[in-house]
């Protein structure tokens, strides 16, 4: 009988230095230390040992336990350090590694521009206002000066929500919100999304962002708007820009100017861009219609005022030479890696 324990032990004891983990050596606990274990067995069997034998074999047994017991825990405390010591060294991070190259961003050309004409027309004491995009028929037209059945109204077709409620078709109602619920002096600038029933074509979008500006108080004449419009063209495209003023027609200014700028590309000499002109259309202007100032509550006879509207994309287009509208839109980084600064 004491072979047989010490048989147990040492080829236990020999096993144990095979074990490379944790589930191994309950493997091995289990089949020997376990209820139905080998070692366990001997006990179980003692009805088959002599009386006077019993005591002798409860004592090998149980100090064959212990050492076995002992030995399973030393190993259990190496194999727990040198899993340890694998996942340390497989979750190693190598600190002097170069960094992957993540390209940084930049900020979209639209923007670019928005935040220059935002500090522009701040520099020259305009507060900047909003509007909403979803809008009032009465507001986009009616205080416009553009009633139903306008013919003013087929240029600017839009998108109706219901009758009286449309996606607005340029910045011009934020000038009759401003005059409805203040009193002169106002010198806002609004900048903001507008929509027309248009194809989108290198030059149309159905989408596309305005800069609408107003100025009211005592003495306001053109030679202020011409002033105005001067700076605004030499600060976004520098010196030797400047303005052409030529008649045209809203139902909201009296007298009405479509303002052109100094081509940028070519400096006035003309080229492809300005179509041998030497000049862009870039914004409609005027004094503002008196019915309109009375229409939203202005005394006209006190009061003047200018006011002018151009589309964004096109100054960004001008500025950056780029040649088709649908670029801003369509965010290919190929063409918005251009813009980084
Ligand atoms: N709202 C006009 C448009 O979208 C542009 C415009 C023209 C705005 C003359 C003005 C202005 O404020 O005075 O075509």
């Amino acid at each position: 009988m004491r072979e047989k324990v010490l048989e147990i032990t040492n080829r236990t004891l020999e096993e144990l230095k095979t074990c490379q983990d944790s589930q191994a050596l309950e493997q091995l606990r289990v089949r020997v230390l376990g209820k139905k274990g080998e070692l366990t067995s001997i006990l179980r069997g003692m009805g088959q040992v002599e009386p006077e034998m019993r005591p002798k074999v409860g004592q090998w047994v149980n100090e064959a336990r212990e050492t076995i017991e002992n030995a399973i825990s030393e190993s259990q405390k190496e194999i727990a350090k040198r899993e340890k010591e694998k996942r340390l060294q497989a979750e190693a991070i190598d600190v002097t590694l170069p960094v992957n190259d993540r390209s940084a961003g930049s900020l979209h050309p639209m923007t670019l521009v928005l935040e220059e004409l935002f500090d522009i027309f701040t520099g020259m004491g305009f507060e900047a206002v909003e509007g909403p995009e979803v809008e009032f028929d009465h507001y986009n037209f009616e205080l416009m000066n553009i009633p139903k059945n306008h013919p003013a109204r087929d240029a600017q077709d839009t998108f109706y929500i219901d009758d009286n409620i449309v996606l607005r078709t340029h910045t011009s109602p934020v000038q009759a919100r401003i005059m409805t619920t203040r009193k002169p002096p106002i010198r806002i600038v609004s900048f903001g999304r507008v929509y027309r029933a248009d194809e989108a074509d290198a030059t149309h979008s159905p989408v596309f962002h305005q800069l609408e500006g107003l100025v009211i108080d005592e003495n306001i004449s053109m030679g202020d708007l011409k002033g105005t419009l001067d700076t605004f063209a030499r600060r976004l495209y520098g010196d030797g820009v400047t303005t052409r003023f030529r008649p045209s027609f809203f139902p909201f200014t009296e007298p009405s100017a479509e303002v052109d700028l100094t081509c940028a590309a070519c400096r006035g000499k003309g080229c492809r861009i300005c179509k041998d002109t030497g000049w862009i259309e870039v914004l409609g202007s005027g004094m503002v219609n008196p019915k309109v100032l009375e229409m939203c509550g202005i005394d006209s006879k006190k009061y003047s005022g200018f006011a002018f509207g151009m589309g964004v994309e096109r100054l960004a287009n001008l500025k950056y030479n780029v040649p088709d509208m649908r670029y801003l839109y369509e965010n290919d980084i190929r063409f918005l890696k251009h813009f980084r600064g």
